[in-house]
């Protein structure tokens, strides 16, 4: 019988309990935003965007915690620094995502996605049937995004946004949620 140390580098081992496994820890952890976030929310997501008139302003993220919207933010493990912020309203059968920012130096890694992924569950758990969003035009990545996770373009809303120069259009996007049978739903 081979001793722990002498055993081949067989990754099946890894199914063997008796295997210590090593597990990365998590990246982050999540929670509720609350108003002492706000100062770092708003300057995280400044620097996320392409430009600051696309952020979101302390007021916007004040009066959704007034309103109950569903806030949430990511913080990076270990230094507890706020890397995502994403704020969705629910309504009758559907939840609107009213924002999603990722701090600068964790775009592209994901972290979008989980959130999104949260946000899905959530619908699933308020039995929504689909999610809503609006977006610039001109944020490709934010587009990129959507179109990947499978929203669709259901419209467009006319100098909808502030821009640099004049207002920009809004393109209204949605993606369906996949709902479990309504017996299993009730579990
Ligand atoms: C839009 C935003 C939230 C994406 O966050 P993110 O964590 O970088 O996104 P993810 O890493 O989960 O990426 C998911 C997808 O986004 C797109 N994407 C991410 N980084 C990208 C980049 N640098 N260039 C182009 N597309 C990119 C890709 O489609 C990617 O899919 P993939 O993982 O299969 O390649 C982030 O860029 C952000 O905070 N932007 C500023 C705020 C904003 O615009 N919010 C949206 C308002 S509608």
């Amino acid at each position: 019988m081979p001793t722990l140390d002498s055993r081949p580098l067989d990754p099946l081992a890894q199914a063997d309990a008796s295997v210590p496994v090593s597990v990365p820890p998590p990246a982050w952890t999540e929670r509720a935003l609350c108003e002492a976030d706000l100062a770092a929310v708003v300057a995280m997501e400044q620097d996320a965007c392409a430009h600051a008139l696309h952020a979101w302003t302390t007021e916007n993220y004040r009066s959704s915690l007034r309103a109950g919207y569903w806030a949430r933010v990511r913080c990076e493990a270990g230094s507890g620094r706020i890397v995502a912020v994403c704020v969705a309203m629910d309504g009758v059968d559907e939840v609107h995502l009213l924002n999603i920012a990722v701090a600068r130096d964790w775009h592209g890694r994901g972290l979008a996605r989980a959130v999104l992924a949260d946000l899905y569950a959530r619908c699933r758990r308020l039995r929504a049937e689909a999610l809503w969003l609006e977006v610039r035009p001109s944020n490709e990545r934010a587009r990129a995004l959507y179109l990947r996770e499978g929203f669709v373009d259901i419209g467009l809303r006319k100098h909808y946004y502030p821009a640099a120069t004049g207002r920009e259009d809004a393109i209204v996007m949605r993606r369906a949620i996949d709902l479990p049978e309504a017996s299993h739903a009730l579990d």
